[in-house]
C-alpha cells in the first residue's frame, strides 16, 4: 500500500514539473489581467463589448441582422450580417473598409460622427491584430 501511494506521487510530481508548452488555443477566452498600468494593451478598451457590438447594434443592425428579413434590409445583402463578435471578427476588415474609412459608404445614409468611426476602427485595428 505504501509503495503504490509513494509511486503515484512520484508521477504526479513528474508530471507537475514537466516542461508545459502553452496552448494559444487556450488564450481565446481568457481575460488577461495586466500587472500594471504600463503593460495594459490598449486594445482591452476597445472589444466587442464596449466598441463593436454598441457600434453595429446603433448603426448596423437595422438593415443587417440576421433577424433582419426581405424589404426591411433595405437591399442589404442577406448573406451580409454580423449578429455576432465571431461573426464580425470574421468581416472586421470588410466593416472597417465600408464604415470607417474617410468617405464610408455605410450605413448608406447618415451614421456616426468621425470619433465614433475613429473607435470602430481602433477595434478593426485590434481584432485584425490578434
Ligand atoms: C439602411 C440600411 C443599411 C444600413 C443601416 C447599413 N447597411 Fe450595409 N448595406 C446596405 C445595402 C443596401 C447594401 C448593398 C448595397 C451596397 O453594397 O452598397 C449593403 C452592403 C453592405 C456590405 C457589403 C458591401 C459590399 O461592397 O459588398 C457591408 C460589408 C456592409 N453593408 C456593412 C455595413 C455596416 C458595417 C453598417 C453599419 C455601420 C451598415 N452596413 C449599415 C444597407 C445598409
Amino acid at each position: 500500500m505504501r509503495k503504490a501511494a509513494s509511486t503515484w506521487l512520484v508521477v504526479w510530481s513528474a508530471a507537475c514539473g514537466a516542461p508545459t508548452t502553452p496552448d494559444p488555443a487556450d488564450d481565446t477566452d481568457e481575460v488577461v489581467v495586466p500587472s500594471g498600468d504600463s503593460d495594459a494593451d490598449p486594445c482591452d478598451d476597445y472589444t466587442w463589448e464596449t466598441v463593436g457590438e454598441p457600434f453595429v447594434l446603433t448603426w448596423c443592425a437595422a438593415c443587417h441582422s440576421a433577424e433582419v428579413k426581405g424589404a426591411q434590409r433595405q437591399g442589404a445583402p442577406a448573406s451580409v450580417h454580423f449578429d455576432t463578435e465571431a461573426e464580425a471578427v470574421a468581416l472586421a476588415g470588410e466593416l472597417g473598409f465600408v464604415a470607417a474609412r474617410d468617405a464610408p459608404t455605410m450605413p448608406p445614409s447618415g451614421g456616426p460622427d468621425a470619433a465614433t468611426r475613429a473607435r470602430f476602427a481602433t477595434w478593426v485595428g485590434c481584432v485584425s491584430a490578434r
